[in-house]
């Protein structure tokens, strides 16, 4: 049933390419220059509009919250909130019948997300669902929505399941986006196109399997490790920490680079590996000097950079490349290498990788 796979999460994670696909799969018409959504298209006026989207998760489905953040307002141009499903529903959020709120949830049945939809249909909020799981309570509970189709997610910790919610919120921002006009034609001809190459280009990143089991080896007893992103790879860092933590027990955080100066940078010795995401879109240049902060302190760097880069090569430890993209879809190419970097060290430490420590597959308690 693991398909050869020594563990669920391995399988899962060199399922994406294909998930992915099977997401978007009669979706993305890209030579018709269509986006073809149905739970979107008969409620369009909700999302057109909206004075503002409010996202709620918990846990990875946050995080691509996040990421979804800086799509919707880079591509659509609405406002977006991210919140924990469980700090949204006790703090006596404000919501009114002009606001639009997505769930994101694998399981479709995490307790603090499905009683944060209740809340924001009470108060006459639209609430659109992205789920993994058909017919999960989620799905059920809310007015529309769109299945990831990853297919089922059997690890504990979610790979597959991130990177397609990613690919369903870039389609719903880009068809929002094109709906109200925010971006030219060719531009969403270009994004279109792109997204279509995403699959192969994963499967590309995953050739990187070999190169990140040598750096493992090198910091599998590490006790603590930093992950470092700006703009939209600041959430796949966090989603690269939760991923080592949850599965191999090192102390991990995720930040946004430019807050390291802030505290983190406190932390940082020979004994610190520091993963960087330093794609040459965005904040590249930005991020090359955080690198040289780090460098300057000794820590050891572990860079994800664009294929090409000459830059941080000379000043990381250990370069990992993925293949060039539009910069906001990085993140289906970035998380790759921190999701193998997690598993091959929670191997090595000989933890239970499918199955962890203190958590469940879906957190059905409040
Ligand atoms: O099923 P959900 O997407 O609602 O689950 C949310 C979190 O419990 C889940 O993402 C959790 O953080 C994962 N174990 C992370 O790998």
């Amino acid at each position: 049933e693991k398909g050869g796979y020594d563990h669920f999460m391995l399988k899962e994670i060199y399922e994406q390419p294909h998930a992915i696909l099977d997401t978007y799969r009669g979706r993305l018409l890209a030579d018709q220059g269509i986006i073809r959504m149905a739970g979107i298209d008969q409620h369009l006026e909700k999302f057109v509009n909206a004075n503002r989207i409010i996202i709620v998760a918990c846990g990875t489905s946050w995080h691509a919250g996040l990421v979804a953040e800086y799509i919707f307002e880079d591509l659509a141009r609405v406002p977006v909130e991210v919140e924990y499903a469980s700090e949204f529903r006790y703090r006596n959020p404000i919501i009114t019948d002009k606001d639009v709120l997505i769930a994101i949830s694998q399981s479709g049945e995490t307790a603090d997300t499905l009683a944060a939809i209740k809340l924001a249909k009470e108060k006459g909020a639209f609430v659109f669902g992205v789920c993994n799981v058909v017919g999960s309570s989620i799905a059920r509970e809310t007015h529309a929505g769109a299945y990831t189709h990853a297919g089922p997610e059997i690890g504990v910790a979610s790979t597959k399941a991130f990177t397609t919610q990613i690919t369903i919120l870039t389609l719903m921002a880009l068809k929002l986006g094109k709906e109200k006009g925010e971006f030219s034609e060719s531009k969403f001809h270009e994004y279109l196109a792109e997204l279509e190459n995403i699959p192969a280009k994963v499967q590309i990143a995953l050739e990187s399997n070999p190169l990140i089991e040598i750096i493992a080896d090198v910091y599998k007893d590490s006790s603590n490790c930093l992950y470092l992103g700006r703009g939209y790879n600041f959430p796949v860092a966090l989603e690269g920490a939760l991923k080592l933590k949850e599965i191999s027990y090192i102390h991990a955080e995720g930040y946004p680079a430019a807050e390291m100066k802030h505290g983190p940078i406190a932390l940082i010795d020979e004994q610190m590996p520091v993963i960087v995401i330093a794609t040459n879109k965005g904040h590249y240049e930005k991020v090359v000097s955080n690198i040289q902060e780090i460098k300057s302190r000794k820590g050891k760097i572990i860079a994800i950079v664009t294929e090409g880069d000459e830059q941080v090569k000379e000043l990381a430890d250990h370069v990992v490349e993925i293949p060039e993209t539009i910069e906001s879809l990085t993140p289906l190419l970035t998380t790759i290498p921190l999701q193998l970097l997690s598993y091959h060290i929670a191997v090595m430490r000989n933890c239970n990788v499918d199955q962890p420590r203190n958590l469940a597959k879906s957190v059905t308690v409040e």
